[in-house]
C-alpha cells in the first residue's frame, strides 16, 4: 500500500458519462459510456437526452469502473466531479452524483475544472507535467491556449477562440460533406486519402493587423463558410465533390493555424514544453505538425493517447489526484454546477459561510 491518494473522477459536461480511478499517476479504470449515437441524427449534442442518458449510465459505470480497478468506494480517499463549463443539465448529473457518493461516504468532493482536467489527463501517460507548459485545448465546446504555471492553483488564459471551437468547425464541416458526427474522426480519416494543398482555405485571424489585438486568439467561422462555399460552388456547377482533398485542406488550415499559434506562444514566454488536450488532439495530422513544428525550436510537444483525449473520468480523477496530492482543501458539498465556470479555477473554493 502506497501513500498516494485514490479519486474517483466523474465527467458529465457533454455527452460522454465518464468514471475514471486513479491512484497519484496510475490509471486503474477509464470506463466512457456515451450517448453520442443517440445525438447523431440530429448532428449535435442534444442537451436534454445527453441528460437523460447520464442518468440512467451513472450507477452502473461508476460500479464498472470499482470492478475494473478491483477496488470498493471505502477504498477511494476523494470523489472529484467536473463543475463545468459544459452543458448546465448534464454537469447537474454528474455533480448531484458525486455529492452523493461523497455524502455516502464520507468522502472529501472536488469540483473540478473540465479543461484543467484535459491538462492533468496527460500526466497519467507521461508523469508530471513541466511548469511552466503551455497547453493547447481544443474540443467541440473550447479552443484555448493556455499558461500552465501551476496547475493545482490556477492557469492563465492567453487566447481562445472568438466564435467556433475547432470540433465544432471539424463537426460542421463533416456534415457539409455528408460525413456522419460527430465530424472530427471520419475527417480525419477521409483527409488520410486527400491532398492538404489542393484548396487554399482561409487562415483565420493570422492576418497581421488581426495578429495585433489577437495573436493567440482563434477564428474558425470564416473558414467553415468558406468550405460551404466553396461545396455549393461544385454542386450548382453539377461537378462532383472531392470529399478527401476538402477534408485534408480543411484539416490543414485549422492544424496550421492551430499549431503556429501554439508554438508562437511557446516562444513568446519562453516555454518548452507544448501540451495539447481535448478531443481535436486526437487528430493525426495535428499530432504530426505539432510535432514536427516545435522540434525546430526545441519545444517538447507532449499529447495523450487518442483515447485520453476525448472527454473521459480518468482525466477528472488525474487532476483530483494531483490536487489531493497539492494539498488544495476539497470543495465542500454545496457547490454548483457551473456552466460558465471560468477557466482560471482549477477547482472550486469551500464555501465561507
Ligand atoms: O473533448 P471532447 O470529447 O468533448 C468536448 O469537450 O467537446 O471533444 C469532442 C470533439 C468533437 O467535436 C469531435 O469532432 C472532435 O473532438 N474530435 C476530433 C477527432 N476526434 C474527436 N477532431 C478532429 N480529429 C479527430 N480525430
Ligand atoms: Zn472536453
Amino acid at each position: 500500500m502506497t501513500d498516494e491518494p485514490i479519486v474517483l473522477g466523474i465527467e458529465t459536461s457533454c455527452d460522454e458519462t465518464g468514471v475514471g480511478i486513479v491512484r497519484g499517476t496510475t490509471l486503474l479504470a477509464n470506463v466512457v459510456a456515451s450517448s453520442v449515437d443517440e445525438h447523431a441524427r440530429f448532428g449535435g449534442v442534444v442537451p436534454e437526452v445527453a441528460s437523460r442518458a447520464h442518468l440512467e449510465a451513472m450507477v452502473p459505470t461508476v460500479e464498472r469502473a470499482l470492478r475494473t480497478a478491483g477496488l470498493t468506494l471505502a477504498d477511494i480517499d476523494a470523489i472529484a466531479v467536473t463543475a463545468g463549463p459544459g452543458l448546465a443539465g448534464t454537469l447537474l448529473v454528474g455533480v448531484a452524483a458525486a455529492k452523493a457518493y461523497a455524502l455516502a461516504t464520507g468522502k472529501p468532493l472536488y469540483g473540478v475544472n473540465h479543461l484543467a482536467a484535459h491538462v492533468a489527463v496527460d500526466t497519467l501517460e507521461h508523469g508530471p507535467l513541466p511548469e511552466p507548459a503551455v497547453a493547447l485545448l481544443v474540443s467541440g465546446g473550447h479552443s484555448s491556449l493556455l499558461r500552465v504555471d501551476d496547475l493545482a492553483r490556477g492557469v492563465q488564459p492567453l487566447g481562445a477562440t472568438i466564435d467556433d471551437a475547432a470540433g465544432e468547425a471539424f463537426d460542421k464541416v463533416a456534415r457539409l460533406l455528408g460525413l456522419p458526427f460527430p465530424g472530427g474522426p471520419p475527417i480525419d480519416r477521409a483527409a488520410q486519402s486527400g491532398d492538404g494543398s489542393a484548396i487554399a482555405f482561409p487562415r483565420g485571424l493570422t492576418a497581421p493587423r488581426d495578429m495585433r489585438e489577437h495573436r493567440f486568439d482563434f477564428s474558425f467561422s470564416g473558414l467553415k463558410t468558406a468550405v460551404a462555399r466553396w461545396v455549393e460552388a461544385r454542386q450548382r456547377a453539377g461537378e462532383p465533390v472531392p470529399v478527401a482533398d476538402v477534408a485534408a485542406s480543411f484539416q490543414e488550415a485549422v492544424c496550421d493555424v492551430l499549431t503556429a499559434k501554439a508554438i508562437d506562444a511557446c516562444r513568446s514566454q519562453g516555454i518548452e514544453t507544448l501540451l495539447i488536450g481535448g478531443g481535436v488532439a486526437a487528430n493525426s495530422r495535428l499530432r504530426a505538425m505539432a510535432t514536427e513544428r516545435a522540434a525546430r525550436y526545441g519545444i517538447q510537444v507532449r499529447v495523450p493517447r487518442p483515447g485520453l483525449c476525448t472527454d473521459n473520468g480518468a482525466m477528472v480523477a488525474a487532476l483530483g489526484t494531483h490536487l489531493v496530492s497539492s494539498g488544495v482543501p476539497p470543495s465542500g458539498l454545496d457547490i454548483p454546477a457551473d456552466s460558465a465556470l471560468p477557466v482560471e479555477v482549477v477547482s472550486l473554493a469551500e464555501k465561507v459561510a
